[in-house]
């Protein structure tokens, strides 16, 4: 199958371009488009063969339900059994927005939308294209993260082409999104509101308006053998980079000495390395990289990522250093996370070294991905 890709102005998008994604909806194809979080890969919704699709594009298991978007509140009756109070609220403050709220379903949502669950997880983006898709389709519009199953959501039309291209009709090119993590979910089906999966809408925020808001475990801590999730998916491997990824955690001067030490040790082993780091640090690796004896330093910008080589007894190793953010800036670090991991498979690291940002609200969404992208992978210092 051939992909498509048509430019899209993501403020304005043009009538004509929509016309024509719509119509690949409604004729049961797949349409990547980009919408505030991450790109999402999607389908009609109340078409089961047409959602199946989706799965077998991203090779996702399927017993891992699908979010239904749709673009105005009235579009959700036909959706949720029941809405809550609770239910209520929360759209009347974060809709349209990064907010996805689990309902029970009704009859209409097909078996093969919600992974065989007797709920549904209902979304309505405010991304202007991904407003003018569903109600040029007129239909609700079932998207995942346009990714390859457990691989980084994508936040640029070029994450989507690596992954996905030749498995998809249309790809939208929208352009880089904003947020850059999806969206937050919290399962409005039972009497005390459970926040599934933190996002750009924290736990911090969200308790303010929720005093009773409950959090999954599997929001931080990996899952034990045979516990379900309430959220499916959040059993999987998530976000994660080719490269094995471990997370170096302490204070500052600790976590740089041991992702140095780590980094040395690993190219005088002929690996090539990749570290994340924030730009605060950045500075101090390549500081003491280069008392290491790593030469060739490359970068652009001072503060921008920046390449170097190791020469070792066979030939000469690469250390790639990726700036994810400033600290003092965690809506950069969430925004970038996901390129700067994917930017370390196209470099063809061995290993991926990671600082931890457990900075401002945020904090616990960029956690959250880079964990499970680790593997729960930590290593503290
Ligand atoms: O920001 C986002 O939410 C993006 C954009 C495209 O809207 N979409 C997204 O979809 O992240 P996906 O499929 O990658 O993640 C959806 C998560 C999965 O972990 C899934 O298990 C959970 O939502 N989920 C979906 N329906 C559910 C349900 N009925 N009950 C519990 N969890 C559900
Ligand atoms: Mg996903």
């Amino acid at each position: 199958m051939e992909t498509k890709i048509v430019a899209i102005d993501a403020g304005q998008p043009q009538p004509e371009r929509i016309q024509e994604a719509a119509r690949i909806i409604q004729s049961g194809g797949l349409v990547a488009f980009p919408t505030e979080t991450v790109y999402g890969l999607g389908a009609d919704a109340l078409n089961p063969q047409a959602a199946q699709k989706i799965y077998a594009a991203k090779g996702r298991p399927s017993d891992n339900p699908l979010i239904a978007h749709i673009a105005d509140f009235e579009e959700l009756p036909a959706l949720a059994a029941e809405i809550s109070d609770t239910a209520r609220t929360l759209m009347r403050l974060y809709w349209p927005g990064p907010l996805t709220l689990i309902f029970k379903k009704t009859e209409t949502v097909p078996f093969a939308t919600t992974g065989g669950l007797d709920t549904v997880a209902v979304r309505m983006p405010s991304h202007p294209v991904a407003r003018a898709l569903i109600r040029a389709a007129g239909t609700p519009i079932a998207a995942p993260s346009a990714n390859r199953s457990g691989r980084p959501s994508p936040t640029k039309a070029l994450h989507v082409r690596e992954d996905l291209d030749g498995h998809i009709d249309m790809l939208l090119d929208g352009g880089e999104v904003g947020i850059g993590l999806e969206s937050t979910i919290i399962d409005v089906s039972s009497s005390r509101p459970l926040l599934l999966r933190p996002g750009f809408i924290s736990e911090e925020t969200l308790k303010k308006t929720l005093k009773r808001l409950a959090v999954d475990t599997a929001c931080m801590e990996p899952m034990a053998p045979g516990v379900h999730p309430r959220a499916p998916g959040m059993k999987y491997r998530h976000y994660a980079p080719q490269a094995p990824l471990t997370i170096v955690r302490g204070t500052d001067a600790q976590v740089e000495k041991a992702i140095c030490f780590q980094a040395k040790e690993a190219l005088c082993a002929g690996k090539n390395v990749g570290i994340l780091c924030a730009s605060e640090s950045l500075l101090t690796y390549r500081h003491r990289l280069k008392k290491e004896g790593c030469r060739d330093c490359q970068s652009g910008r001072l503060l921008a990522s920046c390449v170097c080589s190791l020469p070792y007894k066979d030939g000469e190793a690469r250390l790639m250093l990726e700036v994810s953010g400033s600290r003092r800036e965690p809506a950069e670090i969430a925004h970038h996370l996901y390129d700067a991991l994917r930017s370390f498979d196209r470099a063809r690291m061995d290993v991926i070294f990671s600082e931890s940002f457990e900075c401002g609200s945020l904090g616990g969404a960029i956690m959250n991905r880079l964990k499970k992208a680790a593997g729960y992978h930590i290593l503290e210092v």
